[in-house]
Parts: structure tokens; C-alpha cells; sequence
């Protein structure tokens, strides 16, 4: 592993004896194919509220100290799933993680997910992962004709597969797995949360064909139950019962 680099970033303007600011070292592992094949670890010490976010600390970076520096995001708010990261070693997203929550007295270190290539930066090729994601047809599958009213559920029913409804398909799950890690061609806990989500569904007619699909030697059977997807949900998704319930349904054809 290379010797961390470090940038020097000016002391805010605003900061004072009185200010929130304090002085916080951000380690991002930084990977460019266009110069090198080998990531490196970069440090930036930056002035900012520990009440602020690493995404804020990540685009002070980028608007302040370094434009080159790549990452997603979208919403800023935890909803669309595009800045999952592995920050002090643990799958979070950005925008959802308080800089004070973290320690902010050592360096916070910043890195790509596991598991799916790194293209640069903190950006990976998610590519294979919607791939998994598509071929468990998350849609709802009907037969007959089409309805001339809604479709009609019970409370009751759509409890049962409320929880895996929250998924942002951020990764986070999918590359905290040492399954995944290992072989990329294992489908994962997101594809099978959101295979769930309609297998679960009264409404749904395509569940023994999802099953089918997930009974593959890559399927749900490759889950070792360590529960690292549910420790990451960042929607607090209980991705190893939904995992669980969906290998007993296999094995009942009751769902
Ligand atoms: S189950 Fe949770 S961790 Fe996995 S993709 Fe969905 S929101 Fe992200
Ligand atoms: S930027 Fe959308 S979830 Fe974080």
C-alpha cells in the first residue's frame, strides 16, 4: 500500500475561537487508471462542523482543494443510493454520515466499495449489480386480463413484504458480502430483497418463476447468513430475514 500524501487546505475564513470548525483529516483512496494502476492513499485536512456530513466534506474537497477528486451523488438526502462508501472500513452513504459520529479526531478514511471494479476514485462499475438486480424482474408479474379497478390488497398483506419496499439499491449490502467479494457471480442481497419485495406480494403471479431463478447455484443458497448486508442497510432493511424467508418459500413453495 502506498504512503499517504497529504494536501493542505487554508483554515476557513469563518473560523474562530468560537467557531464549530474543527481541523479534520479525510484519507481518500484515490485511483486513476489514466495515470496509474495502483490506488493510493491520499490525506486532505480540511476546516469544517463535525455537524456536517462527510458528503460536505467531500465536495469542500472537490470545490476547494482538489477538482479531480470523483465520487456519486445525487440527493444529498439518503434517497437515491449513489454515494454508498466505505468510510472508517464500514459501508455508509455519505450523505447520511455525520462527521462528529465518527470520530473526527483521527483520520476518517474514505474508499470504494468492495467487490465491483473501482472505474476511479470512489465511483465502481455497478453494472453487474444491476445486472443481478434485473434478472430477478423486480415488476409486478400479473396474468389475464387487465383489470378494469386497482388491484386490490389487504393491510395486512402488504405488511409482508413492507420492509424490503425501502430499498435504494445502494450496494451498501451487496459489497459488505464476503460471499460477493469472493465471486462476483453470486446475485447478492440487494437483487434478492428486491425479488422478495414482489415475490411477497399478493398481487404478484411471478413469484415461482423469480424462486426458480434464485434457486441457481448463484442464487439465495450461496448466502452464509453473516449478516454483514443487514449491518450495512442504510435503511435499517432486515436483508438477512428477507434472505431467509425467501430460501424457506423455496423450500415450502408457500409464499
Ligand atoms: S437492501 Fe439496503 S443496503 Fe441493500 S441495496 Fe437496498 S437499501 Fe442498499
Ligand atoms: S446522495 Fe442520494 S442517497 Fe446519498
Amino acid at each position: 500500500m502506498a504512503t499517504p500524501t497529504m494536501d493542505k487546505v487554508g483554515t476557513d475564513p469563518s473560523a474562530s475561537p468560537a467557531s464549530p470548525y474543527i481541523t479534520v483529516t479525510f484519507r481518500i483512496r484515490r485511483f486513476n487508471p489514466e495515470v496509474s494502476d495502483e490506488a493510493q492513499w491520499q490525506d486532505f485536512q480540511i476546516e469544517i462542523d463535525p455537524k456536517e456530513r462527510v458528503l460536505d466534506a467531500l465536495h469542500k474537497i472537490k470545490w476547494d482543494v482538489d477538482g479531480t477528486l470523483t465520487f456519486r451523488r445525487s440527493c444529498a438526502h439518503g434517497i437515491c443510493g449513489s454515494d454508498a462508501m466505505r468510510i472508517n472500513g464500514k459501508n455508509r452513504l455519505a450523505c447520511k454520515t455525520l462527521i462528529k459520529d465518527i470520530n473526527p479526531e483521527k483520520p476518517i478514511t474514505v474508499e470504494a466499495i468492495k467487490g465491483l471494479t473501482v472505474l476511479k476514485d470512489l465511483v465502481v462499475d455497478m453494472d453487474p449489480f444491476f445486472q443481478a438486480y434485473r434478472d430477478v424482474m423486480p415488476f409486478l408479474i400479473t396474468k389475464g386480463n387487465e383489470p378494469t379497478r386497482e388491484r386490490l390488497q389487504s393491510a395486512e398483506d402488504r405488511e409482508r413484504f413492507d420492509d424490503t419496499t425501502k430499498c435504494i439499491l445502494c450496494a451498501a449490502c451487496t459489497s459488505s458480502c464476503p460471499v460477493f467479494w469472493n465471486d462476483g457471480q453470486y446475485f447478492g442481497p440487494a437483487a434478492i430483497v428486491n425479488a422478495h419485495r414482489f415475490i411477497f406480494d399478493s398481487r404478484d403471479e411471478g413469484g415461482e418463476q423469480r424462486l426458480e431463478i434464485l434457486n441457481d447455484r448463484d442464487g439465495v443458497w450461496r448466502c452464509r447468513t453473516t449478516f454483514n448486508c443487514t449491518d450495512a442497510c442504510p435503511r435499517g432493511i432486515e436483508v438477512t430475514k428477507a434472505i431467509q424467508e425467501v430460501k424457506r418459500a423455496l423450500i415450502t413453495r408457500r409464499f
